[in-house]
């Protein structure tokens, strides 16, 4: 089947369960799920009902779609993101952001966990994502370019809409909640990074390091959805202090940072 009918037929399957047009999307990082107990009026719905929908495996990732309101806003959270480094090709990593698209969504908010690369940053730190750095090797739009989405050279030079980036910040210092700002660096993972490779990331640009976000933005940016970017810096990346990571500190770390993370987003939402 078509790319573009299966994307329309994933649509049509969610709207006929919800009630409105969602105002804004958010995808939920590891440890950030936390965030769909504030929704109200939930409409759940798993990926596995939904045709043509890879379902997610990583642990702290669940899997579905909460529809509701949260700050008397519709919103559409996703709580699981397909990574690329769980087998999915970038168009399946990027399918629901094109779902987003026909349901009329025209802000995205991403979030994630991410590994400290500026020195000045601390884990439990709240970073906008001022730009990011596509050290996938692979992109979403590579193949045919779907028109009805976007031109085939899209432009990125305001990825991460610089509107919303002023308005985070606003609201950040308005609910008390301190962030800094930085450049995302992905890489695939599965494997953290090498002291070696932090120091280069470092030299390229990047201030925190992640395997996620970077697909779904690209696609977001092609069919004209805005977007604002949070990474929850769960630790200091691989070399900068004398220990090993473990998905066990992150996890831990974006609890920890959960009420902070809670009250930034909702304030966000409210002004959007
Ligand atoms: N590296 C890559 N991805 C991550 C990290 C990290 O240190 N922490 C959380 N996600």
């Amino acid at each position: 089947m078509q790319e573009l009918q299966k994307i329309k037929e994933a649509a049509e399957f969610i709207k006929a369960r919800i009630p409105f047009i969602p105002d804004v999307a958010i995808i939920l990082g590891s440890g950030l799920g936390i965030l769909a107990d504030e929704v109200e009026e939930k409409i759940e719905i798993p990926y596995s009902e939904i045709p043509h929908f890879p379902v997610s495996t990583v642990q702290g990732h669940a899997g579905k779609f909460i529809f509701g309101k949260l700050e008397d806003k519709n919103v559409l959270l996703m709580n699981g993101r397909f990574h690329f480094y769980e087998g999915y090709s970038m168009k399946e990593v990027t399918l629901p952001i094109r779902v987003f698209k026909m349901l009329g969504v025209k802000k995205l908010i991403v979030t994630n966990a991410a590994g400290g690369v500026n020195t000045n940053f601390k884990p439990g730190d709240l970073m906008i994502i001022k730009d990011h750095i596509n050290f996938s090797m692979a992109n979403p739009l590579i193949g045919r370019n779907i028109d009805e989405f976007g031109p085939r050279f899209p432009d990125m030079s305001n990825a991460y809409d610089k509107e919303l980036v002023e308005l985070a910040k606003k609201v950040a210092q308005k609910v008390e909640v301190p962030v800094v700002e930085g450049v995302y660096f992905m890489l695939t993972g599965p494997n953290y990074e090498t002291p070696a490779e932090i120091r280069a990331i470092r030299k390229l640009g990047g201030d925190a390091v992640g395997m996620s976000t970077v697909p779904e933005v690209i696609v977001a940016n092609h069919c004209g959805i805005k977007v604002l970017g949070i990474s929850c810096i769960t630790n200091m990346a691989a070399g900068i202090l004398d220990q090993p990571l473990n998905h066990e500190e992150v996890i831990e770390t974006s609890m920890k940072v959960r009420e902070k993370f809670i009250r930034l987003v909702k304030g966000i939402v409210k002004e959007m």
